[in-house]
């Protein structure tokens, strides 16, 4: 089983719409299990069940319940976990150990992106090397936050998925939807968004093996 976790100090920037549409993509590979550790607010169980006409390949379940003894964990290939956000250093820190991968989404926003030093900092401090930043959301072109928050990371030497997810109205359709980001009908940019994760699932899988 691969624990993949999605995880960032500031809330808002694409947690949830990661691992959703990173289960719906998973589960053609493998069993795939979306666990949704955000118990207040419970949008990853609410995307997926609210759609009752809609078949997901994977299966939902809540945090609670997967900590359960009884929770047979190894039916599955893979787990995504979705996280409340604005965890502590130490969580952040043991949730990284615990997990193949961490994938820590941002929008390329400047306060998305102070968000995004205080999520990397107890990582680096503790020397964790398993995660990556997903810069997420990215307004299309003249505009150039994506281009120039890539090119900070990658002064600062910080590992991040090779492609960004662009911005789309057909993410919050899909989330309104209760359906995969690639069900969406009437909207290219859907499809532009589920190729998009798929580049990213091409490195999660090489990160996980
Ligand atoms: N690629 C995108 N294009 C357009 N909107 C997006 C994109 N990614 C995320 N969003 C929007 O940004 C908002 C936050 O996304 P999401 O709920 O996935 O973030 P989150 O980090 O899980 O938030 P929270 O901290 O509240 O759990 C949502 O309204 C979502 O539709
Ligand atoms: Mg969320």
């Amino acid at each position: 089983m691969k624990l993949i976790s999605v995880a960032s100090e500031k809330g808002g920037v694409g947690k949830t719409t990661t691992a959703v549409t990173l289960a719906a993509h998973l589960a053609v590979k493998g069993n795939t299990l979306l666990v949704d550790a955000d118990e207040r607010l419970q949008s990853a169980s609410k995307w997926t069940s609210k759609n009752a006409g809609y078949t997901w390949a994977f299966e939902t379940t809540l945090y609670s319940n997967f900590t359960r003894q009884t929770f047979e964990r190894d039916a599955y290939d893979f787990v995504v976990l979705d996280t409340k956000g604005g965890e502590g250093q130490e969580e952040l820190v043991d949730l990284a150990r615990n997990s193949a991968l961490l994938i820590v989404p941002t929008k390329p926003d400047g306060v998305s992106a102070d968000g995004l030093v205080a999520t990397l900092a107890p990582l680096i401090g503790h020397d964790v090397r398993n995660y990556r930043v997903l810069i997420t959301d990215v307004p299309p072109a003249p505009n150039a936050d994506g281009l120039d928050l890539r090119l900070e990371l990658d002064r600062a030497e910080i590992p991040m998925f090779s492609r960004d997810i662009r911005h789309a109205v057909a993410v919050s359709k899909a989330a309104r939807e209760g359906v995969s980001v690639r069900d969406v009908k009437g909207d290219r940019y859907a499809k532009l968004v589920w190729l998009d994760y798929e580049v990213v699932v091409r490195e999660v899988m090489r990160d996980v093996r």
